[in-house]
């Protein structure tokens, strides 16, 4: 009877995670999309503790409440802007449970010498044990280099030894099968975990988001793996859902980035630090700037991560809406990778209370910037260089960009000299047509406002 409750409390659970994961697909209904999959992942966890042979309910629950209680911390003080950070961690932490499944079942495999395991369900742990390990060192070293406590590191003949280490994991597991022994499973483990410090080690620049998308899918993949060996149709569903959407969305990001995945895997980007540009850039006063836009019929804003850093959507549309009331025809153009994490600048618009029908992707707007009187650039840096088209020897070289340079005048409001993630400097703040004006996003934007009200 247990059994049967048990198995309707799962099926309902996964029902929730697909009606959250569909929610999730519109702004508006995406925060009721996050509950409802919370709601389905409570009740997975609960019907669990009803299962036959479970013990240890006090270490258990201590575990839950120390796990939630860090992760309602870090979720609440967690800033927009460092959402990559946690996703990975978070990753990190999917990949090492699945992974730790695994071993449990593959110690007792070798403990018990007696009883074969089902070469199927052997050939699922030792996956899931294998993805979920590289997903687990990967994610936490992903971590470390999004928050810039760790560069990328190069070495001779880097990827033969990584693929050596990885035909050694592979290896090691399916000695295990054959030969009952911990020192082996404990081998297995090292050589997987380093393969997912190895490979990510080389991974830098523009390639992040790729890459944590792509932990992600294996993440999921790990506990389906996992779900498969235990008989746990609640783990098989929501791992299935979360690998199938990690790589819709690594191979999405990989294209919208004009990168294969191999590329991001075993070739640096670009694989140089970009041509040093020689010129001088203009800047203009924020007030001359504003009225300026008195005497235009079109304008793009182009936010970036700085925009999201100084959290100044909210004044990006009050003067987009004074810009809107004067007839002047005004949209957003959104880059796939602008900001840190996938939809950045759409969540910070939608928030904001921008309508979509002002919103345009990137393939959408690009040929519009030629009939653009002036493109205004928000904290927005590599999404709008043309190094990425022209300069083979830059990090971002191959990656398609807004045609920002493209309109008949460039405002570009940044603070200072900053250069974006990928470090590099700007080709279109050399542009002729460009300007920059200087000061937080949220300033600017403040007092551009405040001139044109004066102006009325
Ligand atoms: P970035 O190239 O990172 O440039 C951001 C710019 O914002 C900087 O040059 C900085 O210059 C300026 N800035 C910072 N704080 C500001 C503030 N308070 N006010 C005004 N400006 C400010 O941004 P992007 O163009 O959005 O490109 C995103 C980059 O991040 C890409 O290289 C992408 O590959 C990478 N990335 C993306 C993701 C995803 S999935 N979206 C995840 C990880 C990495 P100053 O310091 O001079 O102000």
């Amino acid at each position: 009877m247990h059994n049967i409750i048990i198995q309707i409390v799962y099926y309902a659970s996964a029902i929730l995670f697909i009606l959250g994961l569909k929610r999730m697909s519109s702004p508006k209904t995406a925060t009721s999309g996050i509950q409802w999959a919370g709601i389905g992942m409570l009740l997975a966890v609960i019907v669990t503790f009803l299962s036959p042979n479970m013990h240890n309910f006090a270490l258990m629950l201590l575990a839950i409440a120390i796990g939630s209680m860090v992760a309602w911390m870090a979720a609440k003080k967690v800033a927009m802007t460092a959402m990559p950070e946690m996703i990975a961690m978070y990753n990190g932490m999917g990949g090492g449970a699945a992974a730790a499944i695994a071993a449990i079942e593959l110690f007792k495999l070798s403990a018990d010498t007696a009883t074969a395991m089902p070469i199927t369900t052997f050939i699922l742990a030792i996956s899931g044990a294998l993805i979920g390990g590289i997903s687990f060192s990967g994610s936490i070293l992903a971590f470390f280099k999004l928050r810039d406590w760790l560069k990328n590191i190069y070495f001779p003949m880097q990827q033969v030894v990584n693929l050596c280490i990885l035909a050694a994991a592979i290896l090691l597991g399916a000695l295990s099968y054959f030969w009952h022994s911990n020192f082996i499973i404990i081998l297995f483990f090292a050589a997987s975990l380093s393969y997912g410090i190895l490979m990510t080690m080389s991974i830098g620049g523009a390639d992040m988001p790729v890459v944590i998308s792509l932990y992600n899918a294996f993440t999921g993949l790990a506990v389906a793996c996992e779900g498969f060996v235990l008989n746990n149709i609640a783990l098989i569903i929501a791992g299935t859902i979360v690998g199938s959407a990690g790589t819709l969305l690594t191979m999405l990001m990989a294209k919208a980035m004009n990168r294969s995945l191999v590329g991001v895997l075993f070739a640096r980007f670009g694989g140089g630090n970009g041509t040093i540009v020689e010129g001088t850039t203009k800047s203009m006063e924020i007030e001359d700037a504003a009225v300026m836009l008195n005497y235009v019929n079109k304008v793009v804003f182009v936010p970036g991560y700085g925009m999201a850093v100084a959290q100044a959507q909210q004044k990006v549309w009050e003067l987009a809406s004074l810009l809107l009331e004067k007839g002047i025809d005004v949209k957003f153009a959104i880059h796939p990778v602008a900001g840190r994490m996938p939809g950045h600048m759409n969540v910070l618009l939608a928030e904001a209370g921008v309508p979509y029908e002002y919103i345009l992707d990137m393939e959408d707007i690009n040929n519009d910037f030629q009939n653009t009187d002036i493109a205004i650039v928000i904290g927005a840096n590599d999404v709008v260089n043309p190094a990425a088209r022209t300069d083979k020897t830059s990090p971002i070289y191959g990656m398609p960009i807004l045609n920002v340079d493209h309109a008949k005048q460039i405002f570009v409001i940044k603070r200072g000299k900053g250069k974006g993630y990928a470090g590099i400097e700007n080709l279109l703040f050399f542009n002729d047509k460009c300007r920059m004006v200087y000061g937080d996003a949220k300033q600017v934007m403040t007092k551009m406002i405040q001139t044109l009200k004066e102006q009325e």
